[in-house]
Order: C-alpha cells, then sequence, then structure tokens
C-alpha cells in the first residue's frame, strides 16, 4: 500500500514533469556536454565529494535515495571517426554524432508513427506471422488485464505467466555459476563509473542502451562499445511494449536501432523488452526487425535475478535491504542448472554505487566463484553475431530480408547475414520455458512480482528526471523522504 503510494507519487511527478521535460530538449540537446552535477539535490549541504574513485569504499548504509551527489567522471579516452571497431567484421567508428533538431523524435515519449522511417521499417513486418493479440492497459499490469492475464500462457506473456519464455528468448547463461552481467536504461554520466570499474576487474558486460539517452549521452555509448562491452537496444521511451500498437512497437525499437547505428556504426541483433514486459506479438515484431529477445533470469522459487538497485534509487528501500534480499536470491545459483542473467541499472549515481562497490565485488570475491561475462558471450553468441554489419549467421536473430533500411531513408542500406532466403522466418516459437525457469508458472503475475511494475516507476522516473531534469529529481527526493 505504501509501495501503491510511493509509485503512484513517483509516476504522477513523472507526468507533471514531461511538458518541462519537453522544454529543456532543446536546450539540452543543444550542449555538447553531458548536464552539470545535479549539486542541489545534496540534501546536507555538503559540497560534492569529487569525482567518484571506484576503488574507494562506501559504506552501504549512505546509499540511499537522498545520498549526497558526486560529480560524474570525465572521459579518459576519446575515439575518433575512423577507429578499428572492437568487433570483427563490424565497420570503423562513424564521425561523432551531432544532434540534429527534427531528425529525431522527442525524447521519452512514443516516436510518432505516421513518420517516413516507421512506414519503412513496418515493411520488415511482411511475411512474418504477427498474433493479433490485444494491447493491454494501464502500464501492462495483470489484474488490470484479466482476459490477458487468464490467457498468459498462449500469449507468450512473461508478465503475466511468470517463467513463461521461447525457444527464442534468451533467459540465461547456459553454464552454471556464470553471472551475465547487465546494465538497464543509460548511457548516462554515471555509466562511466561503471566502465572504469569493470575495466579495472577485467569484465565486460552488456548495456542495454535507451534511445532517448542514446542521442543525449553518445559519446558515453561509444566509449562502452570501444571498450568492448557489448550494445543491445532497450527501446526509446521505456514504455511497457505490450501496452503499445504494433506500429508503436516498431517506431521504438526502429528509432533506437536507428540511434545505435547512427552514433556507432553497428545495429544490435538483441533487445530487452522495459520491464521484461514481452508477448508472443511483441516478441514476434522484435524478431522481424532483426531482434533476439533477452530477459533476466528466473530462479526455480520463481525469484528474478534482479539486484533491485531501482528500488534504491526510487527510496523503496535502503541499500543494505537490497543487497541483502538480492544475496537471498542469489543462493539459488548453487541449485540452478545453468547461470543466470543479472538485472542492474546504470542510470543513477545509486545503482551504480550499489553495482561497483557491493554486487559486483562481492560476485567477484563469491565461494564457490562465479564467472563473470556479458549476455551475448555467456549464451555463445559470436560477437560479430550481435550486430547485422558484422553477424556472419543467417538464422541469427532469423532468416532476414537483405533488404533492410535500419536509418529509414527509403533505401535499403545493410545486408542481410548472407541471407538466401529472404523475409520468411517465422518467430513464433512455441516451446514453453527453458528448463528452470518453469518453477513458478500459474503464479499470480504482478501481484507476487512487484519487480516490473515498481521498476516502471522508477525507469520512468529515471528517464523523466534521472539526468534529464534535476529539478523534478529534487522534488522526487524530498517526496520520498
Ligand atoms: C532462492 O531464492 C529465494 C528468494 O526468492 C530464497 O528465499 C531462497 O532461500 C533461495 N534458495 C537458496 C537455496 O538460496
Ligand atoms: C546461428 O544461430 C542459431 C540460432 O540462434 C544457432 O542455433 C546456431 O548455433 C548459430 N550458429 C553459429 C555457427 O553460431
Amino acid at each position: 500500500m505504501k509501495l501503491t503510494a510511493t509509485l503512484s507519487a513517483l509516476l504522477s511527478v513523472a507526468a507533471v514533469s514531461a511538458s518541462h521535460n519537453a522544454r529543456d530538449h532543446q536546450k539540452r540537446q543543444a550542449s555538447p556536454s553531458p548536464p552539470p552535477p545535479p549539486s542541489t539535490t545534496n540534501p546536507g549541504g555538503q559540497a560534492p565529494t569529487g569525482a567518484l574513485d571506484p576503488t574507494e569504499s562506501i559504506a552501504l548504509s549512505q546509499l540511499t535515495s537522498g545520498m549526497p551527489e558526486r560529480e560524474a567522471l570525465t572521459a579518459t579516452t576519446s575515439y575518433e571517426a575512423g577507429a578499428t571497431a572492437p568487433v570483427s567484421g563490424a565497420p570503423a567508428l562513424p564521425t561523432p554524432f551531432v544532434f540534429t533538431p527534427g531528425v529525431w523524435p522527442a525524447q521519452d515519449v512514443v516516436p510518432p508513427t505516421d513518420s517516413d522511417e516507421v512506414k519503412e521499417w513496418m515493411k520488415e513486418l511482411e511475411g512474418f506471422d504477427i498474433p493479433d493479440l490485444s494491447v493491454t492497459v494501464e502500464d501492462a499490469m495483470c489484474d488490470s488485464n484479466p482476459e490477458a492475464k487468464a490467457a498468459a500462457e498462449e500469449r507468450g506473456w512473461w508478465t503475466c505467466a511468470p517463467g513463461l519464455t521461447r525457444d527464442t528468448d534468451i533467459i540465461n547463461c547456459p553454464d552454471k555459476m556464470t553471472w551475465g552481467v547487465s546494465f538497464d536504461d543509460g548511457p548516462s554520466p554515471y555509466s562511466r563509473t561503471v566502465l572504469k570499474y569493470l575495466d579495472e576487474q577485467d569484465i565486460k558486460a552488456t548495456f542495454f542502451v535507451v534511445g532517448s539517452r542514446v542521442i543525449e549521452s553518445p559519446d558515453i555509448l561509444v566509449e562502452e562499445y570501444m571498450a568492448g562491452h557489448e550494445i543491445s537496444i532497450h527501446t526509446w521511451s521505456h514504455r511497457h511494449l505490450t501496452t503499445l500498437t504494433t506500429e508503436e512497437i516498431v517506431a521504438e525499437l526502429g528509432w533506437t536501432r536507428k540511434a545505435i547505428q547512427t552514433v556507432l556504426g553497428v545495429t544490435p541483433t538483441t533487445m530487452r523488452p522495459p520491464y521484461g514486459d514481452i508477448d508472443d506479438r511483441v516478441r514476434n515484431i522484435a524478431l522481424a526487425m532483426g531482434l533476439i529477445p533477452i530477459i533476466w533470469t528466473r530462479t526455480p522459487s520463481g525469484a528474478q535475478m534482479d539486484t533491485e538497485d531501482w528500488k534504491v534509487a526510487g527510496g523503496l528501500v535502503t541499500g543494505s535491504q537490497s543487497v541483502d534480499s538480492f544475496n537471498a536470491i542469489l543462493g539459488n545459483a548453487s541449485i540452478m542448472d545453468t547461470g543466470f542473467i543479472v538485472l542492474q541499472h546504470d542510470l543513477y549515481q545509486v545503482t551504480v554505487d550499489l553495482a561497483v562497490h557491493f554486487t559486483l565485488n562481492s560476485a567477484l570475491s563469491h565461494d564457490p566463484p562465479f564467472t563473470l561475462k556479458p549476455i551475448g558471450e555467456c549464451a555463445g553468441v559470436p560477437a560479430s553475431d550481435l550486430y547485422r554489419e558484422s553477424n556472419t549467421n543467417s538464422s541469427f536473430p532469423i532468416v532476414e530480408g537483405e533488404d533492410t533500411d535500419v536509418d529509414g531513408d527509403g533505401t535499403p542500406d545493410t545486408p542481410g547475414a548472407g541471407n538466401e532466403n529472404g523475409g520468411n522466418g517465422n518467430g513464433n516459437g512455441n516451446g514453453n520455458g527453458n528448463g528452470n525457469d518453469n518453477g513458478n508458472n500459474g503464479g499470480t503475475g504482478n501481484g507476487e512480482s512487484d519487480s516490473p511494475d515498481a521498476e516502471g516507476a522508477a525507469s520512468v522516473a529515471s528517464s523523466r528526471f534521472g539526468v534529464v531534469c534535476l529539478a523534478a529529481a529534487t522534488l522526487l527526493g524530498s517526496l520520498l523522504v
């Protein structure tokens, strides 16, 4: 109840701030530098402690939503146009991204569906079996969608049939005790703290990036990619995809794909649905657009391998509560036949601090040891297959046409992966789950698993305030205290 009240507070503040956010858009985009450190959210009146040194320890008790802000790190390496890509077969780095007003849709809202680009991308669905499932309502909450909930298994709706996945989904790292490292919702200035830590520990991760953040922090996306991390799609505005029309889903995926390709020169072949909200309609649209869905792992007891770091950012739990509950879930690693994919976020300072000072640190010193890998690598996908331009596997994602128009300008611009027969793939897998993920079928969906919904609020908050709108962030902080 308290949770619900807090979440609706978050959501209504998010709504109020949307217009403010839109007004700030042009100004923000005009600036090539990242937003200034949000020192206004420093409640204790302490001066910011300066650039965060990821080796510098911090007490877990300090990690709360109102913690003092520290300066985000600045870039230590710059990459020139033409630099050799870290992925075999990928094109050289393009010229640095320059934001052009009018080229990109508004940030953090579902892009319009009547653009030439979206019309072009809709053609990618031709020849694919996109099931005619109804659009869900109210942030895809199970109880608000009784018919869809009752049919969740037939619909392949992960949100309300917990544990239900399809054979085409990547849902774990196959090797036992392997930890798939992933960060959602960036790139953000705090991502650099993650990058520094990962570099020092020689760990690679997968970044599921939001298109609205990519056009805002393109240089940070370049740093992630050039450092050898995997880049995947996490939509344009971070909506529950089952609540969107087919055209809207195409717009969400298409614009994010285009933003990443423009910045990096490569187009991901994987995606993660925000909140894990996917059904067979969303799934097959993604597959038709050349994107394999990746979710995080559910344990045999039905718990999600979710660090719940977003709850700390949202002021719902303390840092130590988050660490304790994740450690309890993590105990399941020893009884699982496979490894697992973990959900973390790089949009907030506090979630980044949790990751580098606690979650990943304890993973590294765990006994028995975990092997930390990015998702594609842990799942056995060659790095080159993670991007359309370098992919050599004609059945990954699935057989696709040779005429994909990623930038949506009406001219095919990327070759398919050596495909002989284009456009007939049918991603409507009939497989029900993969082994360990079946433990909780028939659960009550959102009722027992508040993570997707709550992540919703936190993420809405994040995209609207976390980096974007500092005044609103202050307001959010005061509301949640
Ligand atoms: C598995 O996770 C649950 C939390 O969902 C926890 O209560 C349980 O103790 C864990 N099992 C093991 C063996 O650690
Ligand atoms: C190509 O992709 C398919 C589908 O994911 C996979 O089963 C197969 O092992 C891949 N082949 C290679 C050579 O990686």
